[in-house]
Order: C-alpha cells, then structure tokens, then sequence
C-alpha cells in the first residue's frame, strides 16, 4: 500500500536511524595508497596534477609510511620512476632498481605493511609503452618474458603481492608459473584484468613520465565503450590464476564493477585513478565542492557498486576522515 502508510523519510529523519540501517559501509582495511617513488636522497617532490601526491626518494618514502602505518592503511601500491629510461626497460628488473631498493628497505622497516607492485614497462621504457616494440606495435609474447623477469625480481626484493598492469593476453599465466617455478608459489597476483584505455590516466602519466611517444595504448587496453569483455578479461585472468581483479578507473566504470561483482566471487578491486583524484582536487581548490564529503561519496559509491578494495590517492584523507567519525 503506497502513501500515506508508507513513508520512507521516517527512518531516514536522524543520524542514527541513518547508521541503523545504512547498506554500504567504507573502512579503512579496503583502502591501498599508491606511492611513487624515485632514485636519490631528500626527494620530497610534489606532483603539479596531483596535489597532495608526491614522487618520494626512499629515505623520505618510509618517512612517510609512518604516517601510512599510523593511520592503519593495509597496503601501498607502489611505482618506481627509473634513472634512466631505455627500450627494454631494463631498469625494470635490476635487482639494484629503485623499486626492488625500496621494497627491501620498506620490508625492513614495515614488515607487517603490504607492499604491492605495479608490473609494468611503461614506467621504464623510453618510448613509454606497457611492453617491447616490433614494426611500431607492442610485442605481446616477447613481452611477457619481461613480465615475467620484473614480477619475479619483485618477488626476489620481498613484495607482497604483485599487480600486472600492462593488458598483454596470457601475462597472468606467464607470471604465475615464473613465481610458481623459483619458490613464490605463495604470492598472490592481483590482476588489472578490466583497465581501459581511458584519458583518465593523464596526471599519472606526468607522474610516471610515461605518456607514449608514439601512438596510443588503444592496441592494447580495452575500448571504453566495451562491458561484456571486461567479463572476458576476468574470466581469463581468473582461469590463469589471479587472486584479485581489477577494475579501472573506477568512477566512470561503476556498471563494470557491479557486472564483474556479480558474476565472479572474488575479491574485486577498484582503481579510483589519478583523473579522477585531480577533478577532486581542482574542483575544490576552487571552492566549488566540499573536498571530504565529495571524496566520501565517491569512495561509499565505488564500493557500493561492489568493489571489496579501493586503490586511491586518498587513502590517507580517507583514513583520517573515517577515523575522525568514529569519535564522539
Ligand atoms: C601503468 C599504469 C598506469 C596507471 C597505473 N598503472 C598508466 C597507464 O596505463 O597509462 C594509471 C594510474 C592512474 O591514472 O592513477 N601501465
């Protein structure tokens, strides 16, 4: 019976009818903070697009992983800016590299912290794509090979779990059985397995310095307007072995997450992207909207869709937000 029996503001009308009955709740145990982090000593340097996300040397990394620690975060992505850049992007999987440097002395000083890594070439190499070139296109099966070598040198320096982000087809498989083959049979793959090839990723790419010099990544990540693949792609992943899919972005891309939810039951993870923090950012730099209660609802909204895991840039503000609510 509709109106006037049913009136569904009366359970709505204080805060705590609000919290009693509230579908969707964020912690901070869904939360991982990407990082970046660079060669030298004393870098504290920040990223113009990116207010509040800085490129950090190692020293300074675990200086602020006190404050990451503190706030009780799980896990950090983590990325690493190279010296130098090169066509095979062998800095990837130096075991002198800056991230396999930080990860061992980030294991040391935080062993209880995750540390994820981002596998990928893009950050490496000098042309800026996700793997090695022949005839001007990006050479998946050679390309796995290096996969395979950089996930494995991660795993060697003491990284937790392992994030492929490049969209070559069968990387998951060809890093699994590297891991599997040299006694990391335990390290779990969290898979970029949905990642579009959107233009959210701008900031990222003056982050990492990893925009293409040539082209696009539309030959290899997925077409924006696509869903019924990014099930094909899990699936896949799935069958090769991933732990954890991921969707990315996140904002533009909440039907994928409840799609991939619903269909697969296991953890799923959500990028909420560099783009989508910088929009954030620049809109309430200017006044136009109330950062922390705009990030709240973008955080809440990705999870309601069905993401278990959040990777964003806000995951310190969140905690802290998330923590001053619990106060009186
Ligand atoms: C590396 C990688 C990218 C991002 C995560 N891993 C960039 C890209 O694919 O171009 C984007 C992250 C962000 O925008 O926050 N391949």
């Amino acid at each position: 019976m509709p109106f006037p029996v049913h009136r569904p503001r009366r359970i709505r009308l204080s805060e705590n009818f609000r919290r009693m009955v509230r579908e969707t709740h964020l912690a901070v145990d869904n939360l991982i903070y990407p990082m970046f982090v660079v060669p030298g000593q004393g870098i504290k340097r920040p990223i113009q697009s990116m207010p509040g996300i800085n490129h950090f040397s190692v020293d300074l990394l675990l200086e602020e992983l006190k404050k990451v620690c503190e706030l009780k975060i799980p896990g950090i992505l983590l990325f690493g800016i190279p010296q130098k850049k090169d066509d095979f992007g062998s800095e990837s999987y130096d075991p002198e590299g800056i991230v396999q440097q930080a990860i061992r002395a980030i294991k040391s000083r935080f062993p209880d912290l995750l540390v994820i890594t981002d596998i990928c070439m893009c950050e490496y190499t000098a042309h800026g794509h996700c793997g090695i070139i022949k005839n001007g296109q990006v050479d998946n099966d050679r390309t796995l090979e290096f996969l395979a070598k950089i996930a494995v040198s991660h795993a060697e320096a003491g990284a937790d779990m392992l994030a492929p982000s490049d969209m070559m087809d069968g990387r998951v498989s060809a890093i699994r059985k590297a891991l599997d083959e040299r006694g990391y049979s335990h390290i779990p793959i969290m898979s970029y397995a949905a990642k579009y090839a959107s233009s959210f990723y701008g900031p990222f790419r003056q982050a990492a310095e990893s925009t293409p010099q040539f082209g696009d990544r539309r030959g290899y990540q997925m077409d924006v307007a696509n869903a019924e693949e990014a099930l094909r792609e899990c699936a896949l992943d799935l069958e090769e072995g991933a732990d954890i899919i991921m969707v990315k972005p996140a904002l533009g891309y909440l039907d994928i997450i409840y799609r991939v939810k619903s269909k697969f039951s296991v953890p799923v993870a959500a990028y909420n992207v560099s783009g989508e923090y910088a929009m954030i950012k620049a809109a309430a730099g200017n006044g136009w909207i109330d950062e922390t209660r705009v990030m709240m609802e973008t955080l809440i909204s990705i999870k309601r869709a069905g993401a278990d895991i959040i990777l964003t840039y806000f995951a310190k503000e969140a905690a802290f937000a998330l923590r001053q609510s619990l106060l009186p």
